[in-house]
């Protein structure tokens, strides 16, 4: 049974290039994990969105929303998990260190019928996400040891 009991939960891997889409056609880039973390995942993890914390490279700890599943509107074959962080970056982070802690379960990934449903539902998924990310209990996630912590080699890609 597909579920949200293991939330909060702890991810770290390399980003690696996605199809592309993220940044040119919806104009919300996104940061890909690549397939070895995907599939490190618990089975029981539910397909869908979530918010959370997110930092790339050890740098400041960011709101995030993240999409876990198989992009129906694309009509994906392998499944991805993809992070769009809530600000602006000058810069691709391909090769770097992206960690995040998935704090909250948003929705199921849904196939929209247009592209500009796709957006509108992410920007109200960010915008959820800022309104859920602001309380006490989520903005102690921001602070967690994990974010400050080498990786741990025996832990692998999910601690
Ligand atoms: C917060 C968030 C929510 C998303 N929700 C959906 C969704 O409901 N349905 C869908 O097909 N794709 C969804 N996506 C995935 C986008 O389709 C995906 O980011 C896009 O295909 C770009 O991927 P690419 O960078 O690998 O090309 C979501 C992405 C994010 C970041």
């Amino acid at each position: 049974m597909a579920n949200t009991d293991c939330l909060p939960f702890f991810v770290e891997g390399e980003v690696v290039k996605g199809f592309g889409r993220g940044s040119k056609e919806l104009g919300i880039p996104t940061a890909n994990f690549p397939e070895d973390v995907v599939r490190s995942m618990p089975e029981s993890l539910k397909l869908g969105v979530y918010y959370g914390w997110a930092s790339v490279d050890g740098g400041p700890v960011l709101p995030m929303v993240m999409s876990v599943g198989w992009n129906p509107y694309y009509h994906n074959t392998v499944k991805t998990m993809e992070t769009h962080i809530l600000n602006k970056f000058k810069e691709d982070f391909y090769g770097l260190t992206l960690k995040v802690i998935m704090v909250g379960f948003i929705r199921p990934m849904e196939n929209y019928p247009s592209v500009d449903e796709l957006i509108k539902a992410i920007n109200s998924d960010i915008a959820l996400s800022k309104e859920k990310l602001s309380t006490p209990e989520a903005r102690d996630f921001q602070r967690n040891n994990f974010f400050s912590s080498q990786p741990d080699s025996c832990s692998g890609s999910r601690l």
